[in-house]
Parts: C-alpha cells; sequence; structure tokens
C-alpha cells in the first residue's frame, strides 16, 4: 500500500473512493455540483435497508466506490472508518485496481488518522511459515485532502511509525514458540534499541535474576530448557539534547505548546512475556494449548511501544520491563506447594504453576519501582476469567489512581481500543492468603480480580498503577475487525497514546477532547 497526499485530485486515479452513512455521503466538499446531485440521488434512491457496500458506479464520468462507514455493529464513529477503509483496501487489491482516490478534503484529521489505519491493517499478512510466499497486489491511495495537505503528512508520518509498532507486536506474538524462545526475544529487543536513537537497553539471565532475588520469574523460568530474561528498556524524552525534538512532536500532536514544559513523569510499562504456557505441572487441556503462543503479548506490546514512542520523540520519560520466560515442563520445574521469596520481600506458595503470570510480574512491578516509576502500567493476557467476562473486544483494566483510569479509558477510545474498569475488590483479597506463605498464587473465584489483587500486593508504593488484562483480546481464533485469525497488536496504540498524553504541554487540551468525563468515570 502506498499513499499519496495531494491538495486536489489528479483526475489520473482508476477508481474514486466515497464513504457513506445510511443515505449520506460523508468528505464530499470536493465534488463537483453535478457528481453531488448524482451522489444523492443513488443513495436516496435506496428502497430497502442500507446501500450496497463496495459498489462500483459510475458517477460524473468518475468510476466510483462506495464504502459503508457505518456498516458493524458496536463500533464508534471512528472505528467505522477503520473498517470501512480497511474493506476498501482489501476490495481495491482484491480487484487489482492500481490507484483509488480518497476524497478527504473536509475530514477532521483523527477521522483521516483512523482511515489511514485501516488502510494499514489491510496490508498486514503473516506469511513467515508458508512454503511459497505470494506479493500482494500495490494499491497507491491518492489522498485528497484539499487545505490540510501540510498536516495530514505529518499524521500520516505518524501512523507509519504507529503502525510499525503494531507489525512488530503481532510478528512477535504469531512467531511460534520454538522459534522466539527468551533469548530470541531479548535478540529482537537488542536489535530494536540498536537501531531506534534514544534507547537504551539492560538484559538481566537467569544468574543475574537469582542473584538479585527476582524470584518470580526464576521460579516460573527453571523448568524450561530456555533461560528466564528480563530485559529493561529506557527512553528519557526530557533530555535537553532532545529538547528541540520534543518540542516538534508536541506540536505534531496538536498539543498547545505555549506554556511547553517536559513532563516530570517517568512512565513505566511491564510487559508478561510467556514465550510459552504449558501450564507447567498443573498442565493446559491440549485444545487451549496452541494460543499460548500469544502468552508473551504483553511483552511484545510494550517493546512494540516504546520504539514508537522513542521514534515519535515525545517528550516524556519511559522505560519498558520485559518479564520472559517459558513455562515448561522439566525435572527443575516448580512444584505445585513451593514456596519462593518475591523480589520485595513477601513470600508466595505456588498453588497452581498455571497461574504464572502475576509471578512474572511480581518480578516486573518491583524493578519498575526501582528504576522510579511515577506510573506503571502492566499488560499481561492474564486470565481465563476475563476471556470469560468480557470475550475478545473488550479488555478489562484495573487500576488504583482515578487520573490514570480516565486516560485509559479516554486513550483507548482515541486508538478505537475498548476498556472496560474492573474492581480491586477488597472483600476478595482474603482469598489470597496462605497458611504458610504470605501469598498464594491463586485467590477467589472472581479469577481477573485475584489476579489483580495479587499484582497489586506488588506494586510499589505512592504510585499510580493499571493493570490491563488483554488474554481475550490480544490473539484472536476468527475474524475481528481488521484481524483475520491470530495477533490483534492490541493496547499498542493505547499505550503510544498514553505516552502522548502524559506528555502533552497543556493538560485541557485533551480533557477537553476527553470522552467520558471526571464524573462519570469513577475507579471502583
Ligand atoms: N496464560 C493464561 C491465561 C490465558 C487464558 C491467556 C486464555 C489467553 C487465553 C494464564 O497463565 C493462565 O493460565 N491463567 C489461569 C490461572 C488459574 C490457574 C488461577 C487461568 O486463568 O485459567
Ligand atoms: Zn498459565
Ligand atoms: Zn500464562
Amino acid at each position: 500500500m502506498k499513499t499519496n497526499i495531494v491538495n486536489t485530485a489528479s483526475g489520473k486515479a482508476n477508481v474514486s473512493a466515497l464513504f457513506f452513512v445510511k443515505k449520506s455521503v460523508q468528505f464530499s466538499n470536493v465534488l463537483s455540483e453535478n457528481a453531488v446531485t448524482q451522489v444523492e440521488s443513488v443513495l436516496n434512491g435506496m428502497k430497502d435497508g442500507p446501500f450496497e457496500d463496495l459498489e462500483l458506479l459510475e458517477i460524473d464520468g468518475v468510476s466510483t466506490i462506495f464504502v459503508d462507514a457505518a456498516k458493524e455493529r458496536g463500533l464508534s464513529a471512528l472505528d467505522h472508518l477503520r473498517m470501512a477503509a480497511y474493506r476498501l483496501a482489501k476490495r481495491a487489491c482484491k480487484r487489482q485496481i492500481p490507484t483509488v482516490s480518497i476524497m478527504l478534503a473536509d475530514a477532521a484529521p483523527e477521522q483521516f488518522k483512523s482511515i489511514l489505519h485501516g488502510l494499514h491493517y489491510a496490508d498486514y499478512k503473516f506469511d513467515a511459515y508458508k512454503s511459497k510466499q505470494k506479493d500482494a497486489f500495490q494499491v497507491t491511495f491518492e489522498i485528497v485532502a484539499g487545505e490540510q495537505v501540510a498536516e495530514f503528512k505529518k499524521i500520516a508520518e505518524e501512523v507509519a511509525v504507529e503502525h510499525k509498532a503494531v507489525v512488530l507486536a503481532k510478528n512477535l506474538i504469531n512467531t511460534c514458540a520454538s522459534d522466539l524462545t527468551p533469548a530470541e526475544f531479548v535478540d529482537n529487543a537488542n536489535t530494536i534499541a540498536k537501531y531506534t536513537p534514544g534507547l537504551s537497553i539492560k538484559v538481566r539471565n537467569m544468574k543475574q535474576l537469582e542473584k538479585e532475588g527476582f524470584m518470580g520469574l526464576v521460579t516460573v523460568g527453571k523448568g524450561s530448557s530456555h533461560e528466564p530474561y528480563m530485559i529493561t528498556l529506557n527512553y528519557d524524552g526530557t533530555k535537553p539534547a532532545r529538547k528541540g525534538a520534543a518540542k516538534v512532536a508536541a506540536k505534531s500532536a496538536k498539543i498547545a505548546d505555549k506554556n511547553a514544559r517536559t513532563s516530570a513523569d517517568h512512565l513505566v510499562l511491564v510487559g508478561k512475556g510467556l514465550t510459552f504456557d504449558t501450564g507447567g505441572l498443573c498442565l493446559k487441556p491440549p485444545k487451549s494449548m496452541p494460543e499460548m503462543i500469544s502468552d508473551m503479548s504483553g511483552a511484545a506490546t510494550v517493546l512494540a511501544a516504546i520504539q514508537a514512542i522513542a521514534t515519535l520523540e515525545l517528550p516524556i520519560k519511559v522505560s519498558t520491563v520485559c518479564c520472559l520466560a517459558e513455562n515448561a515442563i522439566g525435572f527443575k520445574s516448580v512444584l505445585p506447594g513451593d514456596i519462593f521469596k518475591a523480589k520485595n520481600g513477601k513470600t508466595v506458595m505456588v498453588d497452581n504453576t498455571d497461574a504464572e503470570g502475576r509471578l512474572v510480574l511480581s518480578d516486573g512491578l518491583a524493578e519498575a519501582g526501582e528504576i522510579g516509576a511515577t506510573h506503571i502500567i502492566d499488560i499481561a493476557t492474564l486470565t481465563g476469567a476475563m476471556v470469560r467476562a468480557l470475550g475478545y473486544a473488550v479488555a478489562g483494566f484495573f487500576c488504583n489512581d482515578d487520573d490514570l483510569g480516565l486516560k485509559v479509558i479516554n486513550g483507548g477510545e482515541a486508538c478505537c481500543e475498548k476498556f472496560w474498569s474492573m474492581p480491586l475488590e477488597e472483600e476478595y483479597a482474603d482469598a489470597l492468603k496462605d497458611k504458610f506463605a504470605d501469598l498464594k498464587n491463586t485467590g477467589s473465584d472472581a479469577g481477573a480480580i485475584a489476579a489483580a489483587l495479587f499484582l497489586q500486593e506488588f506494586v510499589p508504593e505512592n504510585t499510580a498503577w493499571a493493570h490491563w488484562d488483554i488474554a481475550g483480546t490480544a490473539f484472536v481464533n476468527k475474524t475481528w475487525k481488521y484481524t483475520e485469525y491470530g495477533a490483534t497488536g492490541f493496547g499498542v496504540q493505547t499505550l503510544i497514546e498514553l505516552a502522548r498524553r502524559m506528555s502533552k504541554a497543556d493538560e485541557e487540551s485533551i480533557e477537553n477532547d476527553a470522552v467520558v468525563s471526571e464524573d462519570e468515570y469513577k475507579v471502583c
């Protein structure tokens, strides 16, 4: 896919695309009067139900493809645009149409951004394991932007960076576990750190983890022939050397920078990185096992996000901690009933070896505290209970800070990623207590809440914290929106957006954009 952002239509495109909602055409101010009349008569000519999606008609001598921008149920207006653009790109590719022009002169910047994301999604394919790789037909999209050419070009650059990160996360998640061991993940992170200016990396292996008391990772990882690792990546967009770049980024994010200040926040993103989860000695049933190649989605998501945040030079301090291990069966595997001492000194009895994610994350949270986090977001394919509660379309999150919680919901909304606030229900906290140890790694029947309450025991004091359980949203077995099968890349864009919002110079400019107001949202 190629995009060409132009002021007015070149007239050379093979097909022109028009988005419509019910009977009204969207973004039409560049159409000739004649075309407007014809389009209106086509759309008004509909008798029963909506006009056929992706219908090709001759309008004022131009071959025009009509794209329904309200086809699916339950999506936001921005997500409808992503889907419409995605379907358009798929159709154009299938029909081998070389150039499609899209009339977006009167589209808002965020609408254009959504459309562009939709076009990018249509480009993704994971054929690394196919014996024959086919080159997809390349469609060029001519974006008719009118007066907004300069702004749209800037947005297109940002979207390209964001989407590169989404693709990185998806590729890592889709790669099978024997090819993406913790060590291979480290190799990938090293390469990213090497080629991304401003990123530094620290890697701890099994021996170092043991020496420093990161026993969650050691306990889970020791049963595998592939040793566990912890990766810490650091990016500091507030450093004087990066101030110029930071200002540009703030501007490009359409943030008023009159009273520009660099953020004092240190956002630390912690990712669960189980390159495979057999369940350990509490073995998973075969049916639910293949999907466990995606149990490192949290780590892939935070790695991808920091790559984009550094590339965009956002003026904020961000670190990511990837907690990498393989939950396997071996002669050294942790035994149910074993007790270990976590990094923060609390002792934990391993009641169920399949509840391993919270154990490795205890180390990630401790590391976040050690490097001075003011805000922590941990991201994990943590519980089957979350899949049952919210399914594949909505991620549940738990949060100890109203302001951060609001940013998660609104940031997600801007990126077409749905989040639902879940309660850190104190009434279930006692169920985590163990007879011998301070805690055990299972709790009440409310499995997702139990896991979040366990994690809360390891959150450093006075730190704003959110836990995202992406077990349902990270990987899909059937087509969902712009993912046919496999990794969705869920969370990457919201993390970038959160960093952008936290780094913003003018608090109000974002709050005005808020989709959910503070009154409507309260952390339970
Ligand atoms: N990785 C799984 C959670 C999961 C389930 C992710 C489905 C993606 C799809 C996690 O490690 C796990 O097995 N959790 C157990 C915990 C239980 C034993 C307390 C679960 O949720 O069943
Ligand atoms: Zn597990
Ligand atoms: Zn797991």
